[in-house]
């Protein structure tokens, strides 16, 4: 698989790496893993659907939305109310849903002068550098074409639906938001961070399916990519350990917010 694909299985959690190949296996009718090993070089189309499998693409925009309230107070605002460039990484981003998100949070703040205080006269599109970047190629395709089933955003305030979207379903994303976000394909066991540093990373919902040494291994990367007093964001079950937990204060515990020291 990582010749092939370049996927580092080893950095995945057995039992959950075991469960996926089992589907897998059942699907082809193969008992063995030696079988199965010997199906993946008869049939390399197999590869494709073993990766769909290994990689959850689970989002929505704006999932867990109390989490959401928490980063708009605690991050946004106060990094639109600041001066100069603003760097957000989402790490794992799947289908676009959380950088997209994301790009809905900072351009709905009042830039230029308003009530929060934004740089008079810039733009998001001028401040904002927002990447996004999955293992996962298809998701990657799905996330540039930023069309979205009534599920994924079922969370979107009812004003921002009609602001930024096309009547759906689908849902078309408005391409002035689409075009803030760069997506890349991108492996987080074995890659370092795209373009550092950032002032955000959010990193949800991703590291639960890596085993201990390479979450603390991702854990040191987030760490020397943010900037001091940047945030790291996590999933709600998700936390920080290792010798990077020294690196950081958690400043929302409910929220996963980190906060880089
Ligand atoms: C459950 S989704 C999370 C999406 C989003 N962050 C959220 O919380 O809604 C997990 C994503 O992690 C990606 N993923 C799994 N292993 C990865 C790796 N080694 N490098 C980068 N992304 C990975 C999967 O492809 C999948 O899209």
């Amino acid at each position: 698989m990582e010749r092939e694909r370049g996927l580092r299985l080893a950095s995945y959690k057995q039992p959950c790496l075991k469960r996926r190949l089992a589907v897998r296996m059942r699907a082809r009718g193969v008992h063995g893993y030696g079988d199965y090993a010997a199906l993946l070089d008869r049939a390399p189309e197999e590869y494709d659907l073993l990766l769909d499998a290994l990689t959850i693409n689970v989002t929505k925009f704006f999932r867990n939305p109390e989490a959401w309230a928490a980063l708009r107070e605690r991050v946004v605002a106060p990094l639109v109310a600041g001066a100069g460039p603003i760097a957000v990484w989402s790490a794992g981003c799947a289908s676009g849903e959380e950088p997209y998100s994301l790009a809905l949070e900072f351009l709905e703040r009042p830039w230029g002068g308003g009530a929060g205080g934004g740089k008079r006269g810039a733009t998001p599109a001028a401040r904002l550098r927002l990447e996004a970047t999955d293992l996962d190629p298809g998701a990657v395709a799905a996330a540039r074409a930023a069309r979205y089933a009534a599920p994924a955003v079922a969370e979107v305030p009812a004003a921002w639906l009609r602001r930024w979207f096309s009547p759906g379903p689908p849902f078309l994303l408005d391409p002035a938001v689409a075009r803030l976000v760069r997506f890349a394909v991108h492996d987080l066991t074995r890659e370092a961070a795209p373009a550092p540093p950032y002032h955000l990373i959010a990193c949800r919902n991703v590291v639960i399916y890596f085993d201990r040494p390479a979450q603390e291994r991702l854990f040191e990367r987030f760490a020397d990519a943010l900037l001091p007093g940047g945030w790291l964001w996590l999933g709600k079950v998700e936390t920080l350990f290792g010798r990077a937990r020294e690196r950081f204060v958690l400043e929302e515990p409910r929220e996963r917010l980190f906060r880089r020291l």
